[in-house]
């Protein structure tokens, strides 16, 4: 299969139990290798049939009497595995040995919980779609009457906890959202538990928990394809009061929905931007995440996230 990530041109293909990640260019005549097929467990390029394994190393050239390994015929690999349904690609040929994997999804294989799944590309920078995923002060505007109104006005404290993992806020003492997602998780109303987290390097996640029965967890897990194109994939984990099966059908529309709006607003923002030549924002506390994923992003790009601090601090804002 084809993909592109951080503007490079990949081809992820099953090489028995694992996966492999190549660069989609056949190194002896450039034929895209998406194009071909695996045979034996390797990939085949459909122009004369050399082989690569998912180590990129040649295994086969047809015709040549001499041994397919050389280090000119390697193809480009990037480390690559698999978990929870989800294949990761490593932005270098091999997979340090004391990586520690990709994280676990939360509520993925646990009983009770309905897993909805999501895959939309968004036109925005990775900063703006990991902003967005995480903005409190937008879902009354432009997803109103789906998820929060204007007209109900809450005074709530966050309390933001950021460190070299990533940044997390939690609302206390928001009432259950209105709209249809909130009648859906909270059919009684009442407080909700609410977290919103950045972490590194680019997964937006949101949690609401009402009780000890009903519990929403969203995984965004973001993929740079070019600066102003970005994929999600949506892992949505809810359980609820009431049976999965006839839930999944209400709330799926209403994810969906949700997504599509912040879609179109994120095409709007790109365009501007380029449109200007560049970004420029001001922010104010109730901006509560963006700024801190920023300087994150900004401090990872350098190497240098060792140096944040553990840090807390909190705020008041209306919701
Ligand atoms: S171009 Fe790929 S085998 Fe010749
Ligand atoms: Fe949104």
């Amino acid at each position: 299969m084809a993909c592109t990530v951080l503007g490079m041109p990949l081809v992820v293909f099953r090489s028995g139990e694992d996966v492999g990640a190549l660069v989609d260019r056949c190194p002896h005549r450039n034929v895209p290798l998406s194009e071909g097929s695996v045979v034996d467990n390797d990939l085949q390029c459909p122009y004369h049939g050399w082989r690569f394994d998912r180590t990129g190393t040649c295994t086969r050239v047809p015709g040549f009497c001499g041994s397919p390994e050389h280090r000119g015929r390697k193809a480009t690999s990037w480390g690559c595995t698999e978990k929870d349904g989800l294949v990761w690609v490593y932005a270098k040929d091999v997979i340090p040995d004391d990586d520690p994997g990709p994280p676990d999804i939360p509520g993925v294989g646990r009983d009770g919980y309905t897993v909805v799944r999501a895959e939309l590309d968004f036109p925005g920078t990775l900063h703006a779609t990991l902003e967005n995923a995480l903005d409190v002060p937008h879902t009354a505007f432009l997803h109103g009457g789906l998820f929060r109104s204007e007209a109900s006005s809450n005074r709530i404290e966050c309390r933001v906890v950021r460190d070299h993992y990533g940044v997390e806020c939690e609302y206390i003492g928001e009432p259950a959202p209105t709209g249809l997602i909130g009648r859906i998780l909270a059919p009684g109303g009442g407080v909700t538990t609410h977290y919103d987290r950045f972490l590194l390097p680019s997964t937006a996640q949101v949690e609401y928990r009402l009780g000890e029965r009903s519990h929403l967890i969203a995984t965004n897990i973001l993929t740079p394809i070019t600066d102003f194109l970005t994929r999600m994939y949506a892992v949505v984990a809810v359980k609820l009061p009431v049976p999965g099966a006839l839930v999944r059908p209400v709330i799926e529309p209403v994810i969906r929905k949700i997504l599509r709006q912040d879609a179109e607003m994120l095409a709007k923002q790109t365009d501007n931007i380029q449109r200007f030549g560049g970004e420029r924002y001001t922010s104010t506390e109730v901006d509560v995440l963006g700024p801190h994923i920023w300087h994150l992003l900004k401090m990872a790009e350098r190497g240098e996230l060792e140096q944040v601090e553990r840090s807390y601090r909190t705020i008041f804002m209306e919701t």
